[in-house]
């Protein structure tokens, strides 16, 4: 059977991917950092690990991946309530935790592939705008950088790192970017590519892509936005493969 393992499993993302995951018979290994969700993640059909990002060394982390050699690494976790109280944790998860991830990875040996959970807009400010931008993707961009700094920066130096560290790492990787996650239900439909900053996309379709991905090897070494549209997920994934659409250079150097 095949199997994925998931950093923040017990995240509401990671738990549309794993049950999407699950449906597909894949074994689901959910690292968590609290006992509540065990149950819940059992229920989903998922095997829990507890074992906390954020105090575990990469030797640590890298146990846990020997210990299940899954096919496919997914990053899922953020720094989510805790950050918006003391955004130390945007560093401590979404930076630190990433990279622990990256090099834990490394460590084990084991599995290459690897799809981490980005934002829409983390990139290079002093740089011009993206030449795909609008104004109304400028003025998104001007208040996520506003009101969530050390978000959108701990999000750019984990995405930064595991690319131009890559060489090194030789990791098989894809970094999705998701606008902000609105709270209506799966529609199976997206924009993705270079795809702006809106309108927002619902957390079931940034699963579906998350599954595309984990399908379609073509996307490994890609940097791709989505946001809500209009395009079936699995060809809008397909064509962000095909045409090898990827934002990183523009977008992070
Ligand atoms: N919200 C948006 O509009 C938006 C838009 C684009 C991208 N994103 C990103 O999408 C990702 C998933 O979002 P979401 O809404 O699913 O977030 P979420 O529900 O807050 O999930 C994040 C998960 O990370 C887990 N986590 C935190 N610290 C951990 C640690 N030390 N070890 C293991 N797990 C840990 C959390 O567990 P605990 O609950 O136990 O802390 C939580 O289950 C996040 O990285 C977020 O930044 C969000």
């Amino acid at each position: 059977m095949p199997s994925a393992l998931i950093f923040g499993g017990s995240g509401q993302l990671a738990k549309f991917i794993t049950e999407r995951l699950v449906k597909k018979d894949y074994i689901v290994y959910s690292v968590i950092r609290r006992e509540e969700h065990v149950l819940g993640l059992r229920g989903l059909g998922a095997t829990p690990i507890i074992q906390s990002l954020e105090d575990s060394t990469v030797a640590e982390l890298a146990q846990v991946i020997k210990s299940s050699v899954p096919d496919v690494i997914i990053f899922a976790a953020g720094g989510g309530w805790r950050a918006f109280k003391d955004p130390s944790f945007n560093s401590i998860v979404d930076h630190d935790g990433a990279i622990k991830v990256f090099d834990a990875m490394v460590n084990a040996g084991c599995t290459k592939r690897l799809i981490t959970i980005s934002t829409i807009d983390t990139r290079n400010r002093s740089k011009p705008r993206p030449s795909w931008y609008n104004d109304e993707d400028q003025k998104v961009s001007d208040d996520l950088w506003a009101m969530l700094p050390r978000y959108m920066e701990a999000k750019f130096e984990a995405d930064k790192d595991l690319v131009e560290e890559n060489t090194r790492r030789a990791l098989d990787y894809t970094i999705v970017r998701p606008t902000w996650y609105n709270e209506g239900g799966w529609t199976g439909r997206i924009k993705a590519g270079k795809a702006g900053t809106s309108p927002k996309v619902n957390r079931e379709d940034v699963a579906d892509v998350f599954v595309a991905c984990i399908e379609n090897h073509a996307t490994i070494g890609l940097v791709f936005e989505v946001t809500g549209g209009d395009i079936p997920v699995e060809e809008a994934v397909r064509h962000v493969a095909e045409e090898k659409v990827d934002s990183f250079d523009e977008i992070y150097r």
